[in-house]
Protein backbone atom coordinates (compact mmCIF):
# COMPACT_ATOMS: atom_id res chain seq x y z
CA UNK A 1 0.00 0.00 0.00
CA UNK A 2 3.15 2.51 0.61
CA UNK A 3 4.08 2.34 -2.68
CA UNK A 4 0.76 2.71 -4.36
CA UNK A 5 0.66 5.11 -6.89
CA UNK A 6 -2.21 7.52 -7.51
CA UNK A 7 -3.41 9.02 -10.70
CA UNK A 8 -6.18 12.08 -10.99
CA UNK A 9 -8.02 12.46 -14.36
CA UNK A 10 -9.51 15.50 -13.24
CA UNK A 11 -8.11 17.88 -10.37
CA UNK A 12 -10.46 20.06 -9.69
CA UNK A 13 -12.38 20.29 -5.86
CA UNK A 14 -12.82 16.97 -5.48
CA UNK A 15 -9.84 15.52 -6.56
CA UNK A 16 -8.10 18.40 -4.96
CA UNK A 17 -9.38 16.94 -1.66
CA UNK A 18 -8.92 13.71 -1.68
CA UNK A 19 -5.21 14.25 -2.30
CA UNK A 20 -5.09 16.97 0.62
CA UNK A 21 -6.27 14.09 2.81
CA UNK A 22 -3.87 11.43 1.64
CA UNK A 23 -0.83 14.09 2.15
CA UNK A 24 -2.10 15.48 5.37
CA UNK A 25 -2.82 11.80 6.92
CA UNK A 26 0.57 10.35 5.33
CA UNK A 27 -1.47 7.80 3.37
CA UNK A 28 0.57 8.72 0.52
CA UNK A 29 3.69 10.72 -0.50
CA UNK A 30 3.67 13.48 -2.62
CA UNK A 31 5.67 11.85 -4.79
CA UNK A 32 2.80 9.28 -5.61
CA UNK A 33 0.30 10.94 -7.11
CA UNK A 34 0.01 12.14 -10.19
CA UNK A 35 -2.32 14.43 -12.09
CA UNK A 36 -4.20 15.79 -15.73
CA UNK A 37 -6.68 18.26 -16.12
CA UNK A 38 -7.42 20.86 -18.67
CA UNK A 39 -5.74 24.23 -17.63
CA UNK A 40 -2.00 23.21 -17.86
CA UNK A 41 -1.14 26.41 -15.38
CA UNK A 42 -3.57 25.84 -12.78
CA UNK A 43 -2.76 22.36 -12.43
CA UNK A 44 0.49 22.85 -11.99
CA UNK A 45 -0.25 25.74 -9.34
CA UNK A 46 -2.30 23.01 -7.63
CA UNK A 47 0.31 19.95 -7.93
CA UNK A 48 3.79 21.03 -8.17
CA UNK A 49 4.11 23.29 -4.30
CA UNK A 50 2.70 20.11 -3.14
CA UNK A 51 5.58 18.03 -4.62
CA UNK A 52 2.74 15.90 -6.62
CA UNK A 53 3.32 15.32 -10.63
CA UNK A 54 1.46 17.23 -13.54
CA UNK A 55 0.78 15.57 -16.22
CA UNK A 56 0.08 16.88 -19.68
CA UNK A 57 -2.28 14.38 -20.29
CA UNK A 58 -4.87 11.46 -19.20
CA UNK A 59 -2.24 9.02 -21.34
CA UNK A 60 0.56 9.95 -19.05
CA UNK A 61 -1.26 9.65 -15.56
CA UNK A 62 -2.26 6.25 -16.43
CA UNK A 63 1.62 4.93 -17.27
CA UNK A 64 2.07 6.49 -13.75
CA UNK A 65 -0.64 5.01 -11.75
CA UNK A 66 -1.73 1.82 -10.29
CA UNK A 67 -4.85 3.55 -8.92
CA UNK A 68 -6.62 5.50 -11.30
CA UNK A 69 -9.43 7.84 -9.83
CA UNK A 70 -11.69 9.42 -12.66
CA UNK A 71 -12.74 12.96 -11.04
CA UNK A 72 -13.94 14.63 -13.97
CA UNK A 73 -17.34 16.30 -14.29
CA UNK A 74 -19.57 13.49 -15.12
CA UNK A 75 -20.70 14.60 -18.92
CA UNK A 76 -16.70 14.65 -19.85
CA UNK A 77 -16.09 10.67 -18.29
CA UNK A 78 -16.80 9.82 -21.74
CA UNK A 79 -14.29 12.11 -23.34
CA UNK A 80 -11.39 11.74 -21.16
CA UNK A 81 -11.63 7.69 -20.87
CA UNK A 82 -11.79 7.29 -24.41
CA UNK A 83 -8.31 8.02 -25.63
CA UNK A 84 -6.65 5.46 -22.74
CA UNK A 85 -9.51 2.50 -22.44
CA UNK A 86 -7.16 0.06 -23.46
CA UNK A 87 -4.73 1.69 -20.85
CA UNK A 88 -7.23 1.67 -17.84
CA UNK A 89 -7.87 -2.26 -18.20
CA UNK A 90 -4.69 -3.01 -16.47
CA UNK A 91 -5.79 -0.78 -13.53
CA UNK A 92 -7.54 -0.29 -10.67
CA UNK A 93 -10.24 2.40 -11.38
CA UNK A 94 -12.14 4.58 -9.24
CA UNK A 95 -14.72 6.79 -10.48
CA UNK A 96 -16.11 9.28 -7.82
CA UNK A 97 -18.17 11.17 -11.01
CA UNK A 98 -22.22 11.58 -9.85
CA UNK A 99 -24.76 9.58 -11.32
CA UNK A 100 -21.79 6.94 -12.58
CA UNK A 101 -22.50 2.99 -11.20
CA UNK A 102 -20.88 0.57 -13.01
CA UNK A 103 -23.89 -0.30 -15.28
CA UNK A 104 -23.45 3.21 -16.96
CA UNK A 105 -19.72 3.17 -16.55
CA UNK A 106 -18.64 -0.27 -17.61
CA UNK A 107 -19.62 0.49 -21.28
CA UNK A 108 -17.19 3.47 -21.46
CA UNK A 109 -14.40 0.97 -20.16
CA UNK A 110 -12.77 -1.51 -21.75
CA UNK A 111 -14.54 -5.15 -21.48
CA UNK A 112 -12.76 -6.92 -18.02
CA UNK A 113 -11.48 -3.66 -16.79
CA UNK A 114 -11.69 -3.37 -12.96
CA UNK A 115 -13.51 -0.19 -11.82
CA UNK A 116 -15.68 0.65 -8.55
CA UNK A 117 -17.99 3.58 -8.82
CA UNK A 118 -17.85 6.00 -5.34
CA UNK A 119 -18.95 9.15 -4.14
CA UNK A 120 -17.13 10.91 -1.73
CA UNK A 121 -17.79 14.20 -0.14
CA UNK A 122 -15.31 17.05 0.25
CA UNK A 123 -14.66 16.81 4.07
CA UNK A 124 -12.22 14.23 2.71
CA UNK A 125 -9.44 17.14 2.75
CA UNK A 126 -9.48 17.12 6.93
CA UNK A 127 -9.79 13.32 6.86
CA UNK A 128 -13.34 13.55 8.19
CA UNK A 129 -15.07 12.41 4.63
CA UNK A 130 -17.32 10.13 3.58
CA UNK A 131 -16.77 7.26 0.63
CA UNK A 132 -19.81 5.98 -0.22
CA UNK A 133 -18.62 2.67 -2.53
CA UNK A 134 -21.89 0.51 -5.01
CA UNK A 135 -21.57 -3.13 -3.68
CA UNK A 136 -21.52 -4.03 -7.50
CA UNK A 137 -17.74 -3.93 -8.70
CA UNK A 138 -15.37 -5.64 -10.90
CA UNK A 139 -12.12 -5.20 -8.59
CA UNK A 140 -10.64 -8.13 -7.17
CA UNK A 141 -11.61 -8.90 -3.01
CA UNK A 142 -7.60 -7.50 -3.06
CA UNK A 143 -8.21 -4.76 -5.13
CA UNK A 144 -11.02 -3.72 -3.08
CA UNK A 145 -9.26 -3.95 0.11
CA UNK A 146 -6.61 -1.85 -1.09
CA UNK A 147 -9.04 1.05 -2.28
CA UNK A 148 -10.91 0.86 1.42
CA UNK A 149 -7.53 0.80 3.16
CA UNK A 150 -6.37 3.75 1.27
CA UNK A 151 -9.68 5.99 1.72
CA UNK A 152 -10.13 4.80 5.40
CA UNK A 153 -7.15 7.32 6.10
CA UNK A 154 -9.64 10.12 4.99
CA UNK A 155 -13.21 8.87 5.37
CA UNK A 156 -15.75 6.80 6.73
CA UNK A 157 -16.36 4.08 4.04
CA UNK A 158 -19.47 2.64 3.65
CA UNK A 159 -20.97 0.53 0.60
CA UNK A 160 -24.43 0.19 -0.39
CA UNK A 161 -26.41 -1.66 -3.48
CA UNK A 162 -26.90 0.18 -6.85
CA UNK A 163 -30.58 0.87 -6.26
CA UNK A 164 -28.96 3.19 -2.98
CA UNK A 165 -26.07 4.75 -4.57
CA UNK A 166 -27.50 8.24 -6.44
CA UNK A 167 -29.14 8.82 -2.59
CA UNK A 168 -26.36 8.04 -0.04
CA UNK A 169 -24.01 9.49 -2.28
CA UNK A 170 -26.45 12.77 -2.29
CA UNK A 171 -26.63 12.58 1.43
CA UNK A 172 -23.17 12.41 2.01
CA UNK A 173 -21.72 14.36 -1.22
CA UNK A 174 -24.06 17.30 -1.69
CA UNK A 175 -25.17 18.51 2.15
CA UNK A 176 -21.64 19.82 3.02
CA UNK A 177 -22.74 22.66 1.38
CA UNK A 178 -26.09 22.43 3.40
CA UNK A 179 -24.63 22.22 6.45
CA UNK A 180 -22.74 25.21 5.45
CA UNK A 181 -25.90 26.97 5.32
CA UNK A 182 -26.44 26.37 8.43
CA UNK A 183 -23.18 27.41 9.86
CA UNK A 184 -23.04 30.40 8.13
CA UNK A 185 -27.16 31.10 9.30
CA UNK A 186 -26.03 30.10 12.63
CA UNK A 187 -23.39 32.58 12.08
CA UNK A 188 -25.14 34.93 10.94
CA UNK A 189 -27.65 34.46 14.26
CA UNK A 190 -24.83 34.31 16.53
CA UNK A 191 -24.13 38.29 15.08
CA UNK A 192 -27.18 39.51 14.85
CA UNK A 193 -26.83 38.75 18.41
CA UNK A 194 -23.29 40.22 19.22
CA UNK A 195 -20.79 37.45 18.58
CA UNK A 196 -18.26 38.40 16.18
CA UNK A 197 -18.99 36.82 12.53
CA UNK A 198 -15.53 34.18 13.13
CA UNK A 199 -16.52 33.48 16.60
CA UNK A 200 -20.07 32.50 15.45
CA UNK A 201 -18.62 30.26 12.64
CA UNK A 202 -16.20 28.70 14.82
CA UNK A 203 -19.16 28.02 17.66
CA UNK A 204 -21.30 26.54 15.09
CA UNK A 205 -19.05 24.14 12.77
CA UNK A 206 -17.40 22.93 15.96
CA UNK A 207 -21.15 22.26 17.26
CA UNK A 208 -21.42 20.40 13.82
CA UNK A 209 -18.52 17.98 14.23
CA UNK A 210 -19.01 17.47 18.03
CA UNK A 211 -22.89 16.87 17.46
CA UNK A 212 -21.70 14.47 14.76
CA UNK A 213 -19.19 12.27 16.57
CA UNK A 214 -21.33 12.07 19.39
CA UNK A 215 -23.95 10.30 17.07
CA UNK A 216 -21.47 8.28 15.50
CA UNK A 217 -19.51 7.28 19.49
CA UNK A 218 -22.74 6.24 20.91
CA UNK A 219 -24.85 5.36 18.48
CA UNK A 220 -27.95 7.45 19.91
CA UNK A 221 -30.55 8.25 18.17
CA UNK A 222 -31.46 11.65 16.77
CA UNK A 223 -34.38 12.35 18.36
CA UNK A 224 -33.37 11.23 21.55
CA UNK A 225 -30.03 13.66 20.99
CA UNK A 226 -32.68 16.43 20.78
CA UNK A 227 -34.50 15.56 23.95
CA UNK A 228 -31.14 15.17 25.68
CA UNK A 229 -30.98 18.63 25.24
CA UNK A 230 -34.39 19.91 25.72
CA UNK A 231 -35.18 20.35 29.44
CA UNK A 232 -38.85 20.73 30.08
CA UNK A 233 -39.89 24.25 29.92
CA UNK A 234 -36.28 25.20 28.60
CA UNK A 235 -35.10 27.18 26.32
CA UNK A 236 -34.31 24.61 23.81
CA UNK A 237 -37.24 23.49 23.24
CA UNK A 238 -38.98 26.95 22.40
CA UNK A 239 -36.19 27.10 19.41
CA UNK A 240 -37.20 23.25 18.12
CA UNK A 241 -40.71 24.26 18.02
CA UNK A 242 -39.73 27.59 16.24
CA UNK A 243 -37.83 24.97 13.68
CA UNK A 244 -40.56 22.56 13.45
CA UNK A 245 -43.48 26.29 12.54
CA UNK A 246 -40.86 26.64 10.18
CA UNK A 247 -40.63 23.04 8.18
CA UNK A 248 -37.15 22.91 9.15
CA UNK A 249 -36.84 19.16 8.87
CA UNK A 250 -39.35 18.96 5.68
CA UNK A 251 -37.28 21.50 3.83
CA UNK A 252 -34.07 19.16 4.27
CA UNK A 253 -36.38 15.86 3.41
CA UNK A 254 -38.10 17.97 0.08
CA UNK A 255 -34.27 19.12 -0.41
CA UNK A 256 -33.03 15.86 -1.23
CA UNK A 257 -36.25 14.53 -2.93
CA UNK A 258 -35.20 17.57 -5.31
CA UNK A 259 -32.00 16.53 -5.74
CA UNK A 260 -33.05 12.92 -6.60
CA UNK A 261 -35.97 13.80 -8.74
CA UNK A 262 -34.12 16.02 -10.75
N1 LIG B 1 -17.28 18.62 -5.47
C1 LIG B 1 -17.92 17.72 -4.71
O1 LIG B 1 -18.26 17.99 -3.54
C2 LIG B 1 -18.23 16.34 -5.24
C3 LIG B 1 -18.86 15.40 -4.40
C4 LIG B 1 -19.10 14.11 -4.88
C5 LIG B 1 -18.75 13.78 -6.18
N2 LIG B 1 -18.16 14.71 -6.99
C6 LIG B 1 -17.82 14.33 -8.37
O2 LIG B 1 -16.46 14.65 -8.61
C7 LIG B 1 -16.29 14.95 -9.98
C8 LIG B 1 -15.49 16.23 -10.12
O3 LIG B 1 -16.23 17.27 -9.50
P1 LIG B 1 -15.50 18.60 -9.03
O4 LIG B 1 -16.44 19.28 -8.12
O5 LIG B 1 -14.11 18.28 -8.56
O6 LIG B 1 -15.41 19.38 -10.43
P2 LIG B 1 -14.38 20.50 -10.89
O7 LIG B 1 -13.86 21.23 -9.68
O8 LIG B 1 -15.04 21.26 -11.97
O9 LIG B 1 -13.16 19.66 -11.48
C9 LIG B 1 -13.23 19.02 -12.72
C10 LIG B 1 -11.82 18.75 -13.17
O10 LIG B 1 -11.87 18.11 -14.44
C11 LIG B 1 -10.88 18.70 -15.25
N3 LIG B 1 -11.11 18.46 -16.67
C12 LIG B 1 -12.04 19.02 -17.49
N4 LIG B 1 -11.90 18.56 -18.73
C13 LIG B 1 -10.85 17.69 -18.71
C14 LIG B 1 -10.21 16.90 -19.67
N5 LIG B 1 -10.62 16.89 -20.94
N6 LIG B 1 -9.17 16.14 -19.29
C15 LIG B 1 -8.74 16.11 -18.01
N7 LIG B 1 -9.32 16.84 -17.03
C16 LIG B 1 -10.35 17.62 -17.38
C17 LIG B 1 -10.92 20.14 -14.88
O11 LIG B 1 -9.77 20.82 -15.34
P3 LIG B 1 -9.69 22.44 -15.37
O12 LIG B 1 -9.95 22.90 -13.97
O13 LIG B 1 -8.32 22.69 -15.83
O14 LIG B 1 -10.77 22.87 -16.33
C18 LIG B 1 -10.97 20.00 -13.37
O15 LIG B 1 -9.68 19.78 -12.84
C19 LIG B 1 -17.69 15.07 -10.61
O16 LIG B 1 -17.93 13.96 -11.42
C20 LIG B 1 -18.62 15.09 -9.42
O17 LIG B 1 -19.84 14.44 -9.69
C21 LIG B 1 -17.89 15.97 -6.55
Amino acid sequence: MSELRVGFIGFGNMAQALAEGFLRTGALRPEQISACARNWDKLRRSTEPKGMRPCREAREVVETSELVILAVKPYMLAEVTAPVREALREKIVVSVAAGYPFDKLDPLLAPGTHHLSTCPNTPVAVAEGILVCEDKHSLTEEEFDAVKQLFEHVALVETVDTAHLSVAGTVCGCTPAYAAMFIEALGDAGVKHGLTRAQAYRLAAQMLVGTGKLHLETGQHPGAMKDAVCSPGGTTIVGVASLERSGFRSAIIDAIDDVENR
